[in-house]
């Protein structure tokens, strides 16, 4: 399927980055100004805390050791779940609700490309709708992996070099799709989080025709 022919989601708006870019941060702030604007939200995040997700987490962890292409076709099976499964993000849209996530196609494109070469999640993540925005959160791996601090166990993708190749591979996918008619917002990350907050809640305020505020707590 070519970047053009893809379906793109109204209301639909995911971010995306390398590990530690700051996504959970700007998520919670969005959800408060889509709160405070008494705009009906859905924050979610993959891989999911369905069963699908849970058994990726264990990978992730290192607590299980599968194969790349497993990986890979377990992420589009949690996706697809989140997307078309009951109380999913096509129910949710179709009611109205504004539906922001962590993450989607593009984390699959970019670390399974890495894995396992682009090919496979390529076509495993064919059939997925675009989001209407994708937030790309922009930041050197040295500074990212820096902010997940001293945590005492980092995931298997949690290491420079694969993080710098997952980056490159990042923006190769965006210039992929560039032509999707998805709004794509590079943002730079390494900013406060009030200047980082202040731009994506003016993208999305004008995506979704709103007055979002850049109220920071
Ligand atoms: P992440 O959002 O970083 O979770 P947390 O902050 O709770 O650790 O996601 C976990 C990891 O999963 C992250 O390294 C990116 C990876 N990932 C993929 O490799 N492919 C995908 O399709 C998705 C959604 C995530």
């Amino acid at each position: 399927m070519t970047a053009a022919s893809r379906e793109i989601l109204g209301r639909f708006i995911v971010l995306e980055g390398g590990d530690g870019a700051g996504t959970t941060t700007q998520l919670r702030l969005i959800g408060e100004a889509l709160t405070r604007a008494g705009a009906a939200h859905w924050i979610t995040s993959e891989p999911t805390a369905n069963p699908e997700g849970l058994l990726i987490r264990r990978i992730l962890s290192g607590e299980l050791a599968r194969e790349p292409g497993t990986l890979a076709r377990l992420f589009a099976a949690d996706r697809n779940e989140h997307l078309r499964g009951d109380g999913g993000i096509l129910d949710r849209i179709g009611r109205g609700e504004t539906v922001v996530c962590d993450r989607y196609v593009l984390s699959s494109l970019a670390y399974q490309g890495v894995a396992c070469g682009m090919a496979l999640p390529a076509e495993l993540n064919s059939g997925f709708p675009l989001p209407e925005l994708l937030i790309y959160f922009d930041l050197p791996p040295e500074q990212s992996l820096g902010r997940l601090g001293d945590r005492e166990r980092l995931d298997i993708f949690e290491e420079l070099s694969f993080q710098e190749r997952v980056r490159s591979a990042y923006l190769e996918a965006l210039a992929l799709l560039s032509s999707s008619g998805m709004r794509i917002l590079r943002i730079d990350a390494s900013r406060s989080v009030a200047e980082v907050s202040r731009d994506i809640l003016g993208a999305i305020g004008e995506t979704l025709g709103l007055s979002l505020g850049d109220d920071v707590r």
